[in-house]
């Protein structure tokens, strides 16, 4: 596996490859990397010739109060998960390799970026969209691939790979799972033992919203209040937001009809945590 640390490295690998006729999987990640995210490099493997990882903990995407600074890195860890399901190349470079001295140009996604994580987190998904624009640029790949966790990010990326006229599949992988349901993410190392075992409640609230939704509930208030209900009784958590959003747009619905995304931000102590389900 080739480690890059340089953008014109990675540049002349996808030369040759290209040249070659190889098809390219792209996955972006911040690294720390678990079981989410080797399903999407191992989802990457299977579709495509070449692997390329990206493991950068992006400084833009985080606002001035966030978790830059303590958020968790293990670059040897990530090399080897990587090498094990066979990606060919590991993306790992400097803050200043990606933004130099100085960086003026940012994209963005109105709308789709305004709502949910985007009220508490204002310049986060521009911070996305544009390291995401610059790899896709950089790694020149045929399909990328993003966990369905982060579905306002998945949602958000869709849409500017369409509007902006990337040739380039965006690939939503299902949201992986500790055994008593909490979604695998980097940031539950935050957790201590008390609240990791509190966080379960993001799960059991969103299970009994996809109960409701499936037995055929319509009304997204009797949702959302169902949801707010189990997670307020969980003494630990402090409900950032649950909101039931038209999966195209990401915005609010009364009545549910169509894709419906059902998300949840949650702190449980001082870490905030996401979670969400799909209903078609
Ligand atoms: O989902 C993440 O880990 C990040 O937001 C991404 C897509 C790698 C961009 O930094």
């Amino acid at each position: 596996m080739i480690v890059a640390e340089k953008i014109s490295e990675v540049k002349a690998q996808v030369r040759e490859w290209k040249k070659a006729g190889y098809s390219i999987g792209l996955v972006p990640t911040m690294g720390y990397l678990h079981e989410g995210h080797a399903s999407l490099i191992k989802r990457a493997r299977q579709e495509n010739d070449k692997v390329i990882v990206s493991d950068f903990v992006n400084p833009i995407q985080f606002g001035p109060n966030e978790d830059l600074a303590t958020y968790p890195r293990d670059f040897d860890a990530d090399c080897k998960l990587c090498e094990s399901i066979g990606a060919d190349l590991i993306f790992h470079p400097e803050p200043v390799e990606m933004y130099g001295d100085a960086f003026f140009s940012y994209v963005g996604v109105n709308t789709l970026s305004e709502g949910l994580c985007g009220k508490s987190r204002p310049i986060h998904f521009n911070g996305v969209c544009t390291v995401v624009t610059k790899l896709f640029n950089i790694a020149e790949a045929d399909r990328a691939y993003f966990g369905q966790k982060d579905a306002q990010q998945l949602a958000i990326v869709r849409r500017m790979a369409k509007d902006l006229n990337y040739n380039i599949e965006i690939v939503g992988c299902p949201i992986i799972r500790e055994e008593d349901g909490l979604a695998k993410s980097s940031r539950n190392t935050y957790l201590n033992a008390e609240e990791r075992k509190a966080a379960v409640i993001l799960h059991k609230a969103l299970t009994k919203g996809e109960e409701m939704v499936k037995a055929g509930e319509k009304d997204a208030k009797k949702v959302v209040a169902a949801i707010t209900e189990i997670i307020e009784s969980e003494p630990l958590s402090k409900i950032d937001y649950v909101e039931l959003v038209d999966y195209e747009k990401l915005q609010p619905v009364e009545t549910i009809d169509g894709p419906i995304l059902t998300a949840v931000a949650v702190y449980i102590g001082k870490t905030r945590l996401i979670d969400n389900f799909i209903a078609e």
